[in-house]
């Protein structure tokens, strides 16, 4: 989530005033009350304006953390509580975006933290600054070029335990968008009488114990060294161990940073043994040796340490023995050498011992450079961080001081002019009219130094090289002289005699009055210590040196150009790299950062003030707010300050529409502030006095305390209406889910009871349902079981033929109807004839047609039969129905019968009607004839025959005779009773007459005849037709005829056969008459 754009200001929750120029009233006293008050508060940062007054804490403070390096970033400078990253951002910022090159000038005297702070601007430009693999490398090499010079150029004082002892300027170049590219180190005024004597209780440089209790006894070995401090003159021991400094482990770390810097193994190695040549040098001793002519020569006590530093350095140990007992002098083309006496030779041995490490130092410096320098040549910004002591005074002022403050004194100046001018820029730019501000401009004090002609420094050169006797006194004599005029020169001896009084100016010193405070310079040393010089012979030998960075720290050693001329003194070296430090500052947008010392303990939480004062007085600080207050205290662009105060006024709150500033100025005039109390400049207003100020402040406090009852009124307001809509809404909710869940339950009851009660009537009708389906779907599967069956069947009975269950049946009723075919075509072929009587039949193939062939041989026999009949006419029809009646009486009953089928019955034998014999006859008869044949009548008498004609008409039966064919007799034949005939092989036959009739008076007839059957048959039929009467026929052997009166019994009986065929009738008696048949 972005973070919350809060805009917060300065001003708020501050502690005192977070920046000097609101201070009211402003005198020291409320400087450091102010001071003070907020470094118990751990607020060791204030501003006075851009400025930032650090106040070294002595411990750590939670301040430095990444977070508080992202509260910073991008935020503007007066944005929140006083910080050096805030100056460091507002630094790094405007080098980026506005190209500006930048300087950080970080002031202070030894132990107040400048060295904290540059590291600290350092890392927080690197902590924002671009990043990747090739700008990590390079603000690592940055970075860690500070282990390395605090090495070599840092030492423990009294003041502080890691005190810088030179001055350093910085220069981090980087690229238009920002990113390191690389850096340039300058170093000034290398502290190098540290190298030989240390002040009680402080320490040489870092390196050396570094170097003996971090090395490996084998690099110890090569250097000749031992790990024993106290072996060394040059170390002092009352303060070889520094309380939470570990020196092997420091050791690592430079080492270790070196070659992150860029130092190849053996120019590391090179550089150690520098340092231990250095150190050996100090345990060279020398001794006294009278000489002849008088004068004190020295002599080395021991040459050990003298031949391991040669061997170590690669110098012919008798050059250098020589260089420290003689002394050449070359004047003129004349070459003058003197011995040196035991001081003298000490003082060259130190001197030695001191160029030789601050030449190692530049040489560091350079060689850190070249690793560092920016690989491009594209246009750099750059960002020069300046930390360098500030101001020193101490009881005891000597050169370095007065070049210090001299440094400071430029500062000062160019702080000064930059402040100035920025400010009146920031009015020509906002529009404001200029107002000159009385300030103490310290050029006047800088030309008492610097001057050409009378300065100080250049009075002191001349000191120097004047020929004659020259000391320390006759300089300050010479001082007295030219600058005994100068308002901040002061002096016993000079000759205005302004100070003849001043007992705390001692006469051999002098006084200036720095813009900072006074400080009293002791005289002695200034002209040594500004020759600086060495030996020629020493460079000489140190040139001669086979180690090549030796040689080349002395290059003017090389007699081949020997230089007559006296190298440039240290006091105009500093001048002129002080000049060209102010000139590369000047062109660089400053910002400062002024370190401040609360104590001298190094201790955390005190607060000396009075220590706090005089630093506050030397750095001018006081003199820094008026400067920057002289015009108008405080400044604000106008939304902010809308932005801050809108509230106090009823138009801008609490929105403002117009343009900031219109509603500034509305808020102004409604606050009532008087108009020469602030100024509108174009984006900025400008209040003259910090008393406006807070009365905004104290307007704002008071407001806010309304407004925030007033939001509170609204909060509690809001909160109990949410509060309360919020439980109204619960509880609706609450009864909502109640009713719902109520009504749901009511509703799940009823649906439950619906539910059974529609199951049981569902229950119910579906119970019906399946019932009459049930049954529906039995009929339907009876019908279907039926229809199936039947079609099965109909099917099988179909399909029973194409079954191979019926083919034994087929062909079983095959075979048999071949067999009754054939036995068909056979009888076809064996068909007896069709004559009725033919009893001939095919005999019977196989047994099973047995009833068939019996009834097939019924049938055939009755179909021939009717065939025969239905041959026959109607006549013939006739004929046989007589036959058949014939065969019906007589059939089996009388022997004759047979005989007579064979006789066609033909009726009339007689032909009356042709023969005229029986014309007469036939006359009388009317009716017609069915049967006339002669018949024998038996005389019932004897029983002889007698042959009549015998006639049958339909009524009558006739008598006739045949001769005459008179009717002799003539009986109807409703008188006919009977016919009695024997059932043998006869032709005699009784015709019984009723009794009484007229016929009857003789009697039956008795008659014998061939026709017998025919006639018998046909007196029946006749008679049956005319009476509807049966005939009586009798057949018996014995029976009874009527004959007049009497019953005769004709008796049948077996005749001989002497008469023939003919039967004999006798009669025997009255009642028998025999017929004997044959
Ligand atoms: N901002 C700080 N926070 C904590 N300790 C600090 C701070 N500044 C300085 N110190 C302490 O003070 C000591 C001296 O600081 P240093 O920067 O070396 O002083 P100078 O360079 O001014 O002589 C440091 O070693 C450190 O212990
Ligand atoms: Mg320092």
């Amino acid at each position: 989530m972005a973070k919350m754009e809060v805009k917060t200001s300065l001003l708020d929750n501050m502690i005192g005033v977070g920046d000097m120029v609101l201070l009211e009233p402003l005198n020291e006293d409320t400087f450091i009350n102010n001071l003070k008050k907020r470094f118990d508060h751990n607020e060791i940062y204030t501003y006075i304006g851009s400025v930032v007054i650090s106040v070294n804490p002595y411990r750590s403070l939670p301040i430095y953390s990444p977070e508080k390096v992202e509260d910073y970033r991008n935020r503007n400078f007066y944005e929140l509580s006083p910080h050096i990253f805030a100056l460091s951002d507002e630094a790094y910022r405007s080098l980026r975006d506005q190209d500006k090159d930048q300087c950080i000038l970080i002031t202070g005297e030894s132990g107040a933290g400048k060295t904290e702070a540059s590291k600290l601007v350092m890392s927080y430009v690197a902590a924002v600054c671009g990043k990747g693999a090739e700008v990590n490398q390079v603000k690592e090499q940055l970075l860690q070029s500070n282990p390395v010079l605090e090495a070599f150029g840092n030492a423990k004082t009294v003041r502080n335990d890691n005190s810088s002892r030179f001055g350093k300027y910085m220069d981090i170049e980087f690229d238009f968008k920002g990113d390191p590219l690389g850096g340039v180190i300058s170093n000034y005024l290398l502290e190098k009488s540290r190298v030989v004597k240390q002040p009680r209780g402080e320490r040489n440089f870092h390196v050396f114990y570094q170097l003996l209790s971090g090395a490996s006894e084998e690099l110890l070995n090569k250097l000749t060294l031992e790990r024993d401090f106290s072996r060394y003159n040059y170390l002092s021991l009352d303060s070889a161990k520094v309380n939470g400094v570990d020196d092997a482990a420091n050791f690592r770390t430079v080492r270790n940073a070196m070659q992150i810097v860029g130092f190849m193994d053996d120019e590391a190695e090179s550089v150690l043994e520098v340092v231990a040549a250095v150190l050996k040098l100090g345990n060279i001793e020398f001794k006294p040796e009278s000489r002849v002519n008088g004068l004190d020569e020295s002599k080395i006590k021991d040459k050990n340490e003298l031949k391991e530093i040669c061997e170590l350095t690669g110098i012919d140990q008798s050059v250098l023995e020589r260089a420290f007992s003689f002394r050449t002098v070359e004047a003129k083309q004349e070459k003058v050498s003197t011995t040196l006496n035991v001081a003298q030779a000490y003082y060259a041995r130190d001197a030695l011992a001191k160029n030789l490490y601050s030449r190692l130092f530049s040489w560091l410096v350079n060689r850190i450079n070249e690793s560092i320098k920016a690989q491009t040549k594209v246009r750099k910004k750059v960002m020069g961080v300046l930390d360098i002591y500030g101001f020193e005074i101490f009881e005891d002022n000597s050169f370095e001081q007065f070049i210090i403050n001299y440094c400071n004194e430029k500062l000062q100046q160019i702080f000064i002019e930059l402040t100035l001018k920025e400010e009146q820029e920031e009015y020509i730019r906002e529009g404001i009219e200029w107002t000159h501000i009385d300030y103490f401009n310290n050029a006047i004090i800088c030309d008492l130094i610097e001057n050409n002609t009378n300065g100080i420094l250049a009075m002191l050169d001349e000191e120097c090289l004047r020929p004659g006797t020259v000391t320390d006194e006759t300089f300050l004599e010479k001082l007295n002289q030219v600058c005994a005029t100068h308002q901040h020169f002061e002096s016993r001896m000079s000759k205005s005699s302004r100070f003849l009084n001043d007992t705390s100016l001692p006469h051999s010193c002098f006084r200036i009055q720095h813009y900072a405070g006074k400080v009293l310079y002791q005289v002695e040393g200034f002209v040594d210590k500004n020759n600086d010089l060495l030996y020629r012979d020493l460079s000489q030998a140190m040139w001669k040196a086979s180690h090549t960075l030796i040689k080349s720290l002395f290059p003017e050693g090389n007699p081949a150009k020997i230089n007559l001329k006296r190298p440039p003194t240290a006091g105009s070296q500093f001048k002129a790299s002080v000049a060209t430090l102010m000139k590369n500052l000047q062109t660089k947008n400053p910002n400062y950062i002024r370190c401040i010392k609360p104590n001298d303990k190094k201790a955390a939480h005190i607060f000396s003030e009075a220590l706090v004062c005089h630093q506050i007085r030397y750095l001018g600080l006081l003199e820094n707010v008026r400067v920057r207050r002289a015009g108008y205290a405080f400044r604000q662009a106008y939304e902010p300050c809308l932005e801050r105060y809108k509230m106090l006024c009823k138009q801008t709150w609490p929105h403002w529409k117009g343009p900031a500033r219109a509603g500034v100025e509305v808020l102004f005039n409604e606050l009532e502030i008087p108009v020469e109390e602030y100024s509108f400049g174009r984006s900025k207003i400008f209040i003259r006095n910090p008393r406006t100020l807070f009365k905004l402040e104290d307007l704002r406090k008071q407001r806010l305390e309304d407004l925030a009852t007033l939001i509170q009124k609204i909060y509690r307001g809001w909160k109990c209406r949410t509060h309360f809509l919020l439980m109204r809404k619960s509880q609706i909710v609450i009864a909502a889910w109640y009713r719902r869940y109520a009504q749901q339950k009511r509703y799940q009851q009823i649906k439950s009871s619906a539910l059974v009660i529609q199951s049981y009537i569902r229950g119910w009708k579906a119970r019906k349902i399946l019932r009459e389906l049930k049954h529906q779907k039995r009929c339907e599967e009876a019908a279907t079981t039926i229809a199936a069956y039947w079609h099965g069947t109909q099917v099988r009975r179909e399909y029973r033929k194409f079954f191979r269950a019926n083919a034994g049946k087929k062909i079983y009723e095959f075979t048999l109807q071949r067999i009754v075919q054939k036995y068909f075509l056979d009888m076809k072929n064996k068909m007896p004839s069709l004559s009725p009587i033919d009893m001939n039949w095919p005999s019977r193939p196989y047994l099973f047609l047995d009833s068939t062939h019996k009834e097939l041989k019924r049938i055939f026999h009755l179909w021939r039969c009717k065939k025969y009949r239905d041959q026959f006419t109607d006549q013939q029809k006739l004929i046989y129905e007589e036959k058949l009646e014939a065969s019906e009486l007589f059939k089996d009953k009388k022997a004759l019968y047979p005989s007579s089928v064979g006789q066609p019955f033909q009726g009339a034998y007689l032909e009356i009607n042709k023969n005229p014999k029986y014309k007469k006859l036939k006359d009388a008869i009317e009716e017609k004839i069915i049967i006339a044949e002669v018949v024998n009548k038996i005389n019932r008498a004897n029983g002889k025959s007698t042959s009549r004609i015998f006639l049958l008409t339909n009524n009558n039966l006739l008598l006739a005779d045949q001769k005459s064919g008179q009717i002799k007799s003539e009986v109807p034949l409703v008188d006919v009773t009977k016919v009695s005939m024997s059932s043998q092989n006869d032709g005699f036959f009784a015709v019984h007459l009723k009794e009484g009739s007229e016929a009857a008076s003789k009697g039956d007839f008795l008659f014998s005849s061939d026709h017998l059957i025919e006639m018998a048959t046909k007196l029946y039929r006749t008679t049956l037709s005319q009476t509807k009467q049966k005939l009586n026929i009798e057949i018996s052997d014995e029976f009874l005829v009527q004959f007049r009166q009497d019953k005769v019994c004709v008796k049948f009986i077996q005749g001989n056969q002497k008469n023939g065929s003919v039967p004999t009738c006798k009669r025997k008696n009255n009642r028998l008459l025999e017929v004997a048949v044959p």
